[in-house]
């Protein structure tokens, strides 16, 4: 079959080389990709949200079937409307997407189906909020209600800085609509961890836990990011919290949202916050694949990814299973001098052949395109290199090894991924 990928990051690159595994998979187009998808798939440069331009690609060119990456084009409905023009899409209709697009539905149903999460409350208006604030006191969590790329959550350690994360949304209004309303709620501590499953509406079928870092910097220092490195399978995730994870929070989710008449199919990705004893409440869910954790949990699957995107679609996944390599995966994300905040592109990258002829090494292409036959940088987060290993120190030790060997000016990556899941090994 014809199969169209949305997306142009790491997490897209690995969904690319996954598909491409497939049997079924005759042609693959990636819209718009990176250099890292152009050498196995047929980049096509339609931009993420242009979403009739999509449909009408994959009208005029046949595609079977369309795999969504990114939330924005999900929240909008591009799977409504390929569905519309008859076209598969795996991915959650636009509905069912407002479980990420909107924190205060996500609050909604969390609350009302029992999912553990941290007490809040919403707000439409300032003067409201900072009297709740005021109320509450430090520290507290402010999240804008809508979309906002990752910067709409502020962990404010003082009265101060929640109240100018109210004024950043409601005053400047610098998330537009996304910050029509607030969710406040109060911080959580522990651990977190990152749970995806796959869902046709009624079954879901779980993927193994991975642990994102979003800190800039080693030891969890710095403003966030998309995500530095990630490794899977975490091992702060044990046989019983697995199963506490998936009843409690997955089935109640999918099985609530059923019941408010919303039918769930694709990738929920439940962001959990773990305590010291080991009782995980939900700080988000994601209507989507994770990135970085994509990188790291799709080079351990042993099966046929594009199958389970039709079962999800065809509401036949409960007589799927998927098969896991016995190894850990660990990914390092190689950044832009200056990422999360300003930085330049077009910085030639070196090394990458030495490194692709490496065993049990993979590595995602992120924000890099080619320019005069040469790989550049292209963004802020650049790359992915993964390392996998049945050891999971060896497959640390593998992808710091890699990452040494790649080189672009002003390159930096964090030193630390990996070094939390000790403790549980
Ligand atoms: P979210 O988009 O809701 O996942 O928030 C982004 C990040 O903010 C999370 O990955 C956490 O690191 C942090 N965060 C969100 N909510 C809370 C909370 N209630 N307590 C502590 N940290 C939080
Ligand atoms: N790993 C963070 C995200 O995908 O939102």
């Amino acid at each position: 079959m014809k199969i169209a990928l949305i997306g142009g990051g790491g997490r897209e690159h690995a969904l690319a080389y996954k598909i491409c595994e497939s049997d079924l998979c005759e042609k693959l187009y990636c819209l718009p990709g990176n250099a890292g998808t152009s050498k196995i798939a047929e980049n096509v440069e339609i931009a993420v949200d242009d979403i009739e331009r999509i449909v009408k690609f994959c009208k005029d060119n046949t595609v079977d079937l369309v795999v969504v990456g990114p939330e924005d084009p999900l929240a909008k409905g591009i799977v409504d409307m390929l569905e519309k023009e008859g076209i598969k899409a795996f991915g959650p209709k636009k509905d069912a997407a407002k479980i990420e697009a909107s924190k205060s539905f996500a609050k909604y149903i969390f609350k009302k189906y029992g999912i553990p999460t941290a007490e809040y409350e919403t707000f439409d208006n300032y003067d409201d909020a900072v009297r709740y604030v005021k109320q509450k006191g430090a520290p507290i969590v402010i999240k804008a209600d809508g979309l906002a790329a990752g910067k709409g959550v502020t962990v404010a350690e003082k009265e101060e800085e929640a109240i100018n994360a109210l004024k950043t949304i409601f005053l400047d209004k610098k998330f537009g609509n996304a910050g029509s309303s607030v969710v406040i709620e109060e911080k959580l501590t522990g651990e977190e961890a990152s749970f995806l499953v796959f869902s046709d509406g009624d079954s879901i079928l779980p993927m193994i836990a991975a642990q994102d870092h979003k800190p800039v910097f080693d030891g969890d220092k710095g403003p966030n990011t998309g995500g530095m490195g990630v490794y899977a399978k975490a091992p702060i995730v044990d046989k019983q919290l697995e199963k506490e994870i998936i009843e409690k929070f997955m089935k109640r989710a999918i099985d609530g949202l059923k019941a408010e008449g919303i039918e769930y199919k694709g990738v929920l990705y439940a962001g959990l916050m773990i305590d010291e004893n080991k009782q995980p409440k939900i700080l988000e869910f994601n209507c989507r694949f994770g990135d970085p954790e994509t990188q790291a949990i799709l080079p351990l699957m042993d099966s046929d990814i594009v199958e389970i995107f039709l079962s999800c679609i065809d509401n036949t996944l409960a007589s799927k299973s998927i098969n896991w390599k016995d190894k850990y995966a660990v990914s390092v994300v190689a950044a832009s001098g200056g990422y999360p905040g300003s930085y330049e592109k077009g910085k030639v990258i070196e090394g990458l052949d030495e490194v692709e002829k490496l065993d049990d090494i993979f590595v995602f292409h992120a924000g890099t395109k080619i320019c005069d036959g040469k790989v550049v940088t292209n963004g802020g987060r650049v790359l992915n290199v993964v390392g996998l290993d049945k050891d999971f120190k060896k497959a640390q030790e593998k992808a710091y090894k890699a990452i040494k060997m790649i080189h672009f000016d002003d390159m930096h990556f964090r030193n630390d991924i990996g070094n939390k899941a000790y403790k549980y090994l």
